[in-house]
């Protein structure tokens, strides 16, 4: 008789990023408030017979979200953190969490720039979160998440210059280069044109951070050691015809 490995991982020996329940009040220590942007996300409340794509997957929190709000088929990409590009972080967290839930989600290592059709397919609902500010071409990023986008795209992506009335995205050059800097920041338009020019007809902004935060993050700007979190979430509905 073949003996089934039922033994659960060690979950306090893993540099978690994503905070995610385990169940039976066990809950990953991550560094991210999943829960609250999951809130901001606008996440379709039931997924039933869905098919859910995440790109920047990590932890895997947002797939396994998507598993329990009933997607048929969910399948988690990553390849920067889980191929050990951030000191200390790795896909050890996701492999753990999904045994963890008894889950089905699926795995791939692929680079977002590798996302195509012909690689994964096609998906009812594709997430783009936290990802595009990390790489130095996100127009050319969005339109490889856009290109296997079915009926839904989710895009949460750090913004600038608000008081910008034209498109714009903010280019940054780091001073000190962390592992995993950020290098762009459209405005609110400029992500709008952006995705109009990806092909999506109709672009919904859900949430944005607060006047007076932003008020005070253009403040600290000026600052040379500039640091923000502005992170609003803007999930984009381009098959209309389709709705969720
Ligand atoms: C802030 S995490 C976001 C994780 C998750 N999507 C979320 O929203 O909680 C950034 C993600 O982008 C990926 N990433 C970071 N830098 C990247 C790069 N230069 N190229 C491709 N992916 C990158 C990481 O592997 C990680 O999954």
């Amino acid at each position: 008789m073949k003996s089934v490995n039922t033994r659960r991982p060690d979950i306090s020996s893993i540099n978690w990023f994503h905070t995610i329940d385990l169940g039976n009040g066990v809950v990953t220590p991550g560094d991210d408030n999943s829960p609250v942007k999951l809130k901001r996300l606008a996440f379709p409340p039931d997924l039933s017979g869905k098919t859910f794509l995440d790109i920047g997957a990590w932890d895997g929190f947002f797939s396994f979200e998507a598993e329990r709000r009933g997607a048929a088929r969910v399948l988690a990409t990553d390849s920067y953190v889980w191929q050990g590009n951030v000191p200390g972080k790795s896909k050890a967290g996701f492999l753990a969490a999904r045994q963890w839930l008894s889950s089905k989600v699926e795995d791939l290592e692929i680079d977002p720039f590798a996302i195509s059709p012909d690689r994964v397919g096609h998906w009812d609902v594709v997430l783009l979160a936290g990802v595009l500010y990390h790489v130095k071409n996100p127009w050319l990023c969005l339109e490889r998440a856009a290109s296997v986008t079915r009926e839904l795209l989710i895009v949460e992506t750090l913004t600038d210059l608000r008081f910008c009335l034209r498109p714009a995205m903010a280019l940054f050059s780091p001073v000190k280069r962390g592992s995993d800097p950020n290098w762009t920041a459209p405005n609110v338009k400029g992500i709008t044109a952006i995705l109009r020019g990806c092909g999506f007809m109709k672009i919904a902004i859900i949430h944005k951070t607060g006047l007076g935060r932003a008020l005070a993050a253009a403040v600290r700007l000026r600052s040379p050691h500039y640091s923000r979190d502005v992170a609003p979430p803007m999930p984009i509905d381009r098959a209309w015809t389709f709705p969720l």
